[in-house]
């Protein structure tokens, strides 16, 4: 569940709303019908109003949908947006939309209902030949070396008393989790090609598994931790944004462990095969790393034989935690 700081921490983040607004500016016409879907404070309705938008649809189950109301009346616009609190597959509109805007994504557009979401609205909301923002978001992999991130996402291996950890160490290596927090990665940790292996196309979109194929080249010596995922959004035309590690968004990005840190030559390939349920919950990565002597390590991993490896939703409630992983009911 979002808090108010959590929204207010989205909105001002520039990489993220900058590039939106621009998107908007792009699509919506002076009496466009918009519709924004899992609104929040209804940032992106209100944007769009100021374009123009003859009609505005906010839709949002958190309690911020009601300062958006407020905002809409704030800045003028309460005739033109009208603000749903409920879930939106339970909402009916009353025409189509022109635009349908949203970002359900948590640190990756894997994440909770997202996908089934986008294919709902698609059907139901938008328009023949509308405007979906945004358009495909494609996922990237990439070998890091990060021994802070590694040893923060498994955790210690003595607890007080010398107690030792190992079989929650040995679950953490088959679960996902996030770079939010301390560990942030940055440019230099990536040592390998960044490679896309999934597109997420919105026109199209089923809530189905998610998998592909990356074929990564180590492009510096240094010691390999295991895999960063980020996502390349294509909100609408040229506009768009990157999680790439270096560019702080609210996003963060995903950390796939591997079994044991590896060390690794400039030349060195991992194919990595990856796949995730639509929610981002389980998530199965297999590593084959090979040199000039031929294959060095299969590393076969998957959250499904860890613990609940379910990401963390991308609220600030989170970032502090020092897993992202909660037990499964
Ligand atoms: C990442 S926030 C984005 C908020 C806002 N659009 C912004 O950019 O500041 C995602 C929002 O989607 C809402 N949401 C998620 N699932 C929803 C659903 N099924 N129906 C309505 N809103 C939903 C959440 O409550 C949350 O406010």
């Amino acid at each position: 569940m979002y808090s108010l700081h959590d929204y207010t921490w989205m909105i001002t983040d520039d990489a993220r709303t900058g590039a939106y607004q621009r998107a908007l500016e792009a699509v919506v016409k002076p009496g466009s019908v918009v519709a924004d879907i899992g609104a929040g404070t209804g940032i992106f309705a209100l944007i769009a109003c100021r374009l123009g938008a003859r009609r505005v649809y906010a839709i949002d189950t958190n309690d911020a949908i009601e300062v958006g109301r407020e905002l809409a009346r704030e800045n003028g616009m309460a005739d033109r947006v009208l603000f749903f609190r409920r879930d939106v597959r339970e909402v009916e509109l009353p025409e189509r939309a022109d635009v349908i805007v949203s970002d359900l994504r948590g640190t990756l557009p894997l994440s909770g209902d997202h996908l089934a979401i986008i294919a709902d609205v698609r059907a139901r909301f938008l328009k023949p030949g509308g405007i979906l923002i945004p358009s495909q978001d494609r996922l990237i992999a990439a070998v890091v070396e990060h021994a802070d991130l590694y040893q923060w996402a498994l955790g210690p291996a003595c607890g007080p008393v010398g107690i030792t950890l190992e079989a929650v160490r040995a679950r953490l290596r088959h679960a996902t989790s996030t770079d939010r927090g301390s560990t942030p990665l940055r440019a230099e940790n990536v040592i390998s090609s960044a490679m896309p292996w999934a597109t997420l196309d919105y026109a199209t979109i089923r809530s189905t598994p998610v998998a592909g194929r990356a074929e990564l080249r180590i492009t510096r010596a240094g010691i390999g931790h295991g895999l960063a995922i980020w996502f390349d959004a294509i909100l609408a035309g040229e506009h768009g944004f990157t999680t790439a590690p270096g560019h702080e968004l609210c996003y963060g990005r995903c950390f796939l462990p591997w079994l044991r840190p590896v060390e690794l030559s400039e030349g060195d390939v991992v194919q990595v095969d990856l796949w995730a349920q639509p929610s981002g919950d389980p998530w199965g990565w297999n590593s084959v790393i090979a040199g000039a002597g031929g294959t060095r390590e299969v590393f076969k991993q998957s959250s499904f034989l860890g613990f609940a490896g379910r990401l963390e939703p991308r609220a600030s409630e989170g970032r502090d935690r020092p897993f992202s992983q909660a037990p499964q009911s």
